[in-house]
């Protein structure tokens, strides 16, 4: 890209052409595939990748793409693509989009909200008479959460060639489904849409997400200039121990694995110890066999997620886990497997600088941040030139079904992107 990027060219037009009756109508759509209300009242999706709604939803992206032009293909990670041609059709095509899944009580923004941008940008671009020299490629990235197989983000990276494809096939999820198996049903249900190959290099990556923060709303800021992201690494915990009598065992003769499992988190909440709150450690996971009250478990499974900016930090506290757990456990044998790691990323300026150009050309407060949450981007950083918008969501709530944006916030939102794409596109 060059050093000095055109001035922006506001087209009054383009902005005006996004919709965001269509926009949200398209939102709700989705919303209702995997759409559930929880006890509070609160409507949530569980989408999770690879299943029948997975594909659903899929499907009605695809048609409404198609409606436009838009012409869909899939590669071996059933990446989702549909793709608007420029006026050169060999020129490197600037990527939009993000992911289609859910966390199993997920919200009704967190990933959609990026692919239906992407496709408002592009229906408007081209309501509006804006030609671009390049093609436009709207992705929609294959288990980006991890909430069904573990780890998330397996379509990007796999994509960026940060893993081999076959990298995750004997991962299962809690039915004991393979990856491979689930991948193979799911690409033979969409074996009519063209296929292409594995990766890419595009000319840039622009992707849409709400916050899932509370600076935006705090800060009274419209947009989000994603900077870069922190870094994230998973592990998974199995502890194994031996059955036991729960009335008759004395205690000093268990191997309990639950107990051990305890011994092991408390100790970790020590490693994990920040002061600064800047560090974040979840376990979101736990899982112990065979599960009745009066059995001393013999297995403890659990997930570790653990996330900091700082690479050096990341680096030293993830490398000390496997360590800190042997050390913990008392009675019982410990496997620890990482299972997700994704180094800390800083975006070079061009993507940022456009969306922060079209941001103020189009009068919108926007405030330069990294992102907490891991997404895509982070993987497609060494392709190419990369960026995100943030919109706010109300509270900052995600992950949950309270998770909640305003039409009007995510219109916002895909203005900014329909101008930054209709800048890079053109370069
Ligand atoms: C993405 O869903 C994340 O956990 O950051
Ligand atoms: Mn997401
Ligand atoms: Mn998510």
């Amino acid at each position: 890209m060059p050093d000095n990027a055109p001035p922006p060219a506001v087209a009054p037009n383009l902005v005006s052409a996004v919709s965001e009756a269509r926009q949200w109508a398209r939102l709700m759509q989705l919303a209702e595939i995997g759409g559930f209300t929880d006890p509070a009242g609160h409507k949530g999706v569980n989408r999770a990748c690879l299943t029948p709604l997975d594909r659903e939803a899929r499907r009605k992206l695809i048609a409404w793409g198609e409606a436009i032009g838009l012409k869909p293909s899939v590669d071996a990670l059933g990446n989702l693509f549909l793709r608007a041609e420029g006026d050169d059709p060999k020129a490197a095509p600037v990527l939009t989009g993000s992911h289609m899944d859910s966390q199993p009580n997920g919200g009704r923004f967190d990933g959609i909200y990026g692919v239906i941008a992407g496709l408002e940008a592009i229906e408007a671009l081209r309501e509006a008479g804006v030609r671009t020299k390049r093609p436009i490629e709207l992705v929609a990235w294959t288990n980006e959460e991890g909430g069904r197989f573990a780890p998330g983000c397996m379509g990007s990276m796999a994509y960026a060639g940060f893993r081999p494809a076959d990298t995750w096939d004997a991962i299962t999820d809690k039915d004991g489904i393979t990856w491979a198996q689930a991948l193979a049903e799911h690409l033979g249900e969409e074996r009519d849409i063209p296929a292409r190959g594995l990766g890419g290099k595009p000319f840039a990556y622009v992707e849409a997400h709400i916050e899932q923060g509370p600076r935006l709303e705090a800060e009274d800021c419209d947009i989000g200039i994603v900077t870069g992201i922190q870094g994230s690494r998973w592990f998974v915990v199995e502890i194994r121990g031996k059955t036991d009598h729960a009335g008759t065992t004395p205690l000093a003769l268990r191997q309990d694995a639950v107990q051990d499992m305890v011994r092991a988190i408390a100790a970790l909440n020590e490693l994990m110890r920040d002061p600064k709150d800047v560090l974040r450690f979840t376990v979101g996971r736990v899982e112990v066999a065979p599960g009745s009250s009066n059995t001393v478990a013999d297995t403890a499974r659990f997930t570790i997620d653990f996330r900091h900016p700082d690479n050096a930090v990341l680096q030293a506290r993830g490398n000390a886990v496997a360590g800190v757990i042997q050390a913990a456990v008392r009675d019982c044998a410990v496997c620890v497997a990482e299972r997700f790691h994704a180094v800390p990323v800083a975006f070079q300026p061009d993507v940022p600088d456009a969306v922060e150009r079209a941001a103020k050309a189009q009068g919108l407060r926007a405030l330069r941040m990294a992102s907490g949450a891991f997404h895509d981007a982070q993987f497609v950083v060494p392709l190419c030139p990369t960026g995100m918008i943030f919109t706010p969501c109300r509270a900052g709530v995600s992950h949950h079904p309270a998770e909640y944006s305003e039409p009007g916030q995510l219109a916002a939102g895909t203005r900014v992107l329909a101008q930054t794409l209709a800048e890079l596109a053109n370069l």
